[in-house]
């Protein structure tokens, strides 16, 4: 079997340009080397006690973008993680592997800790223990698979390395069974900022949606937020959200053109929005036509899923009994 390349979203949200650049695009490049494992990851969705029917359409919208944005089910293994019912066995074993300090020291756990600190709130407020534990249910999804590589943004380094943390503490408890993943974060675009300057993510409303409706999508683009520099002033393109956002579509040639406006004086920033919109619109153009034909056809995507979910299973089969050898629950 060729190495394994394994990743997955939350549906939690439209996808964005920032889960474009950090994660779709150099996971989906990674095919012609390993066998991608790419899922939907519903049962990580659930730390925020979603809506049922938003959470149905969010699963759609999330599995029509993997395909529209280039995934291949034929060649890869595209599933739901909830479909996987290797997953939860998997996790409460590694949970009980886990030390509880090492997940104290989470990001997410720790920063919700931190805001309800802030607004001298009771610790807890409001923190369920599934968003305790959700560091764990990742090393499952990893470590199921013996995943050897696995794409993700900058924001995700710290999962996988306590995915590891955890792969290290089983072998070292029960021998060797475990295979310890690589990380790959993409070098050049650790981090897309969204229309407000911070990290574009689903949870803080800055995003710009690949797959908006064209009207929405420009809605957005104007909304990122620059300084108040007139045309003629110069500016730095280094610290400016727009330049950051738009160098990530531009051609080099008209790239090199808008630096030198911005250092020279002379661009107007409505001016450069408007070029960005067409220009995501025509970078998107037939991943958004592909998306819109597949939103309309769940029976498909309804069977692909499923076929995918088999395929995932029958690679995690062998390695969860291997672990269960290993613990002695296969007597
Ligand atoms: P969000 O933060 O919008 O909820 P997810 O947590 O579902 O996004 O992230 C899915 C993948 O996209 C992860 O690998 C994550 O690291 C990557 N990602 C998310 N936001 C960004 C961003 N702004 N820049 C780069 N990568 C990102
Ligand atoms: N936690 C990841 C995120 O928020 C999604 C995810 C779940 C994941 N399980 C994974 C990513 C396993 C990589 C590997 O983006």
């Amino acid at each position: 079997m060729p190495p394994i390349s394994l990743t997955g979203i939350k549906p939690t949200g439209a996808p964005h340009i920032g889960n474009y650049f950090g994660m779709y695009k150099p996971a989906l490049a990674l095919t012609q080397k390993y066998l991608g494992l790419y899922f939907v990851a519903d049962l990580h969705a659930l730390t925020t006690t979603p809506d049922r029917h938003e959470l149905q359409t969010l699963i759609y919208e999330v599995a029509a973008s993997w395909l529209a944005l280039g995934l291949d089910p034929e060649e890869s293994v595209f599933f739901r993680q909830s479909d996987v019912k290797e997953i939860p066995e998997l996790s409460w074993i590694l949970a009980c592997l886990t030390p509880k300090g090492l997940l104290n020291r989470a990001h997410a756990y720790k920063a919700a800790l931190d805001k309800n600190q802030e607004l001298g709130r009771d610790l807890d407020f409001d923190v369920n223990a599934g968003l305790f534990y959700y560091p764990v249910l990742m090393a499952a999804d990893i470590l199921l698979y013996n995943s050897d590589v696995v794409p993700v943004g900058l924001d995700q380094k710290q999962h996988i390395e306590i995915a590891r943390d955890i792969a290290e503490n089983f072998n070292r408890t029960y021998g060797q069974t475990l295979k310890l993943p690589e990380g790959i974060i993409a070098e050049d675009v650790q981090s897309v900022p969204g229309t407000d300057g911070r990290k574009m993510s689903k949870s803080y409303g800055n995003t710009i949606a690949i797959f908006s409706s064209e009207k929405e999508l420009r809605k957005q683009v104007m909304r990122i937020v620059t300084d108040s520099r007139t045309p003629e002033e110069p500016k730095d393109p280094d610290t400016c959200n727009l330049y950051q956002i738009y160098r990530l579509f531009a051609a080099p040639d008209r790239l090199g053109e808008v630096r030198q406006l911005y250092l020279e004086g002379g661009l107007a920033y409505g001016a450069l929005k408007q070029e960005l919109f067409e220009t995501i619109l025509t970078y998107f153009g037939p991943a958004r036509q592909k998306y819109s034909d597949l939103i309309n056809d769940l029976p498909y995507l309804n069977s692909v899923l499923a076929e995918g979910a088999e395929k995932a299973r029958a690679i995690g089969q062998p390695v969860i009994n291997k672990i269960r050898r290993a613990i002695g629950l296969d007597a």
